[in-house]
């Protein structure tokens, strides 16, 4: 497995990939993901099975309005290569990137009963952000995302 940036070659590929990961996370449009491929690519890694095929990708941007920040979008293993590391290394990817533009914090959010998620994110140096109520042991922040669009928050910082 290699890790590599987003390239527009490999838009429609990521797409198919994220539609496995519903519920949870949802492809966004082929535009988005040229967007993501020709401005963001640096924070947006793929991780690249040795036949070629995608098996994992992070869609991950540098704050314009803090540029201390560093916000990871999606995350997405595929089904068939999840625990083995690869959420990991991609993750360490945007991490090392994020280090050398001198940010101090990579943050993220789920879906409060994304269980997975959450075990992944706390093994990974995440750290659950206190919220304002708990859902399962997960601490929730009411309407983060606007009306009716609570999240668990987490944040692992990077100095
Ligand atoms: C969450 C997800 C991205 C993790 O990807 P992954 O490549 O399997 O993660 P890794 O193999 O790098 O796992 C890193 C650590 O996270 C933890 N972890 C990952 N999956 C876990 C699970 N199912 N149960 C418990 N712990 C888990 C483990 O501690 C793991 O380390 P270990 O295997 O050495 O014990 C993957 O399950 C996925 O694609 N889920 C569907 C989409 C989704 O929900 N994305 C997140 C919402 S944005």
């Amino acid at each position: 497995m290699i890790v590599a940036p987003l390239r527009l070659e490999h838009i429609g590929e990521v797409r198919r990939l994220m539609e496995l990961g519903a519920p949870y996370l949802h492809a966004r449009t082929l535009s988005d993901y040229w967007l993501y491929a020709t401005l963001f690519s640096s924070t947006c890694p793929l991780a690249i099975d040795d036949d070629g095929t995608v098996i994992g990708a992070v869609m991950a941007f540098r704050s314009q309005d803090d540029p201390a920040d560093v916000y990871v979008q999606d995350v997405i293993t595929h089904p068939r290569h999840r625990r083995r590391g690869v959420t990991r290394a991609l993750l360490q990817s945007v991490r090392s990137q994020a280090r050398s533009w001198g940010c101090q914090r990579l943050y993220l959010t789920s879906e409060p009963d994304n269980e997975t998620a959450h075990a992944a994110w706390e093994s990974l140096g995440f750290v659950n952000v206190a919220g304002d109520h708990h859902i399962n042991g997960v601490s929730v922040v009411t309407d983060f995302k606007g009306p009716g669009r609570s999240r668990a928050v987490y944040e692992s910082p990077l100095s």
